[in-house]
């Protein structure tokens, strides 16, 4: 049959895949996406549903109003910033604007997936640099510099290991990098952090010209469904950017909830004390089921599953997601052997384990 062909180098990609399917009866225990335990602070709700009269008016072009209160929240000059639909549009823009059809960008091997994508659909070509230990290592990162590579990629930290790079190690990729490439550091779960070596990256931003630092409110804050991320970058960078992407970079109905859930300090913190608190009980009660956790300091774990028959990480996962329990197998990574789960509440985590524990004592027919 004759028919549109798309072009060539996207007619063979596989679309991003969440899950997010659950069965449709029942409690849904949605550990899958990393969004944050304790949904969105009532106060964005509040915000939200105020908004709601406005809603057939455009929205700023760029979100003055926001822009002034990360830079006040983080110490940061508004001007430097760009907003996107999730910072999964400014990835997309950034290798839109960046790259030429045949141009490397590199990516990590256990990054995140939409990196290699995006290069893709940009045109360019994707450049994995393997991990050692489910970490970001930067000496393959530098050894995989070409003449033709214009991006690298880090996650900081990392999605879907957990790990991070030190505030040190960060700098010395930096300062290893020729000045014409352009280092990302998406720090979507920077504020989950709780460790004196990290460093988001803004600082590298503000002394350098090739450094662009992509955050997000999808995951502390818990506004992943109005899809709202940002991006702090030398103005060139920003200039950049605009031209390839959509304009108007925030809705209102965005910008009104994140207004409101930056403010919501308390909430903030409630958070990231739970997180650290659930995560090390998560990971230690699956450490005494015998199953291994990649350390971690976001609000997510990669765990491991054993190799045998019935026990494997993909029947987990099936187990899991039959009782309303959603979690992400691991294999679109190349790691079939884990799951990542995300830190839900107390109760959650607790039926997780039980869950798991349940798997793991079922009994696995034999073949005879
Ligand atoms: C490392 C990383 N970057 C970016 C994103 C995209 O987030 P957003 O919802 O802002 O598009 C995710 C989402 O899971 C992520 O894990």
């Amino acid at each position: 049959m004759t028919y549109p062909r798309a072009r060539s180098t996207i007619e063979e990609m596989a679309r991003y895949q969440p899950n997010l399917s659950a069965p449709s009866t029942g409690r849904i225990i949605r550990l899958s996406a990393n969004e944050g335990a304790f949904g969105p602070s009532p106060k964005a709700i509040k915000a939200l549903n105020s908004v709601a009269q406005h809603i057939h008016w455009y929205p700023e072009e760029e979100p003055a109003a926001l822009a002034e209160a990360l830079g006040s929240k983080y110490s940061l000059d508004p001007d430097r910033m760009i907003f996107g639909c999730g910072s999964d549009e400014l990835i997309m823009s950034i290798c839109q604007a960046y790259l030429d059809p045949g141009d490397e960008a590199i990516h990590t091997e256990y990054g995140f997936i939409m990196y290699p994508m995006s290069i893709r659909v940009a045109g360019g070509v994707p450049i994995s640099a393997p991990d050692r230990n489910y970490t970001v290592d930067i000496d393959a990162v530098l050894e995989r510099i070409t003449d033709k590579t214009k991006i690298v990629f880090i996650a900081n930290p990392n999605n879907p290991t957990g790990s991070y790079l030190s505030h040190t190690e960060v700098s010395r990729l930096h300062q290893n990098l020729p000045h014409t490439v352009l280092l990302v550091l998406d720090s979507a779960y920077s504020e989950f952090v709780v460790r004196n070596d990290y460093s988001s990256g803004a600082e590298l931003v503000e002394i350098s010209e090739n450094v662009v630092m992509l955050r997000t409110f999808s995951k502390l804050y818990g506004l992943a469904g109005l899809r709202l991320g940002w991006g702090y970058a030398p103005k060139h960078v920003i200039d950049a950017i605009h031209v390839v992407k959509q304009p108007f970079g925030a809705n209102r109905a965005a910008v009104s909830a994140a207004l409101a859930a930056l403010d919501d300090q308390k909430f903030i913190d409630k958070s990231v004390k739970h997180n650290e608190i659930w995560r090390t009980w998560t990971s230690t009660e699956f450490e005494k089921l015998g199953l291994y956790c990649l350390p971690s300091v976001a609000n997510f774990l990669m765990v491991r599953f054993p190799s045998e028959t019935g026990r494997t990480a993909v029947e987990a996962g099936t187990y899991l997601s039959n009782r309303g329990i959603l979690t992400r197998g691991m294999s679109g990574y190349g790691a079939s052997d884990y799951l990542r789960l995300s830190i839900g509440t107390q109760d959650e985590m607790k039926i997780v384990v039980k869950t798991v524990s349940d798997f793991l004592n079922e009994k696995v027919p034999s073949d005879e």
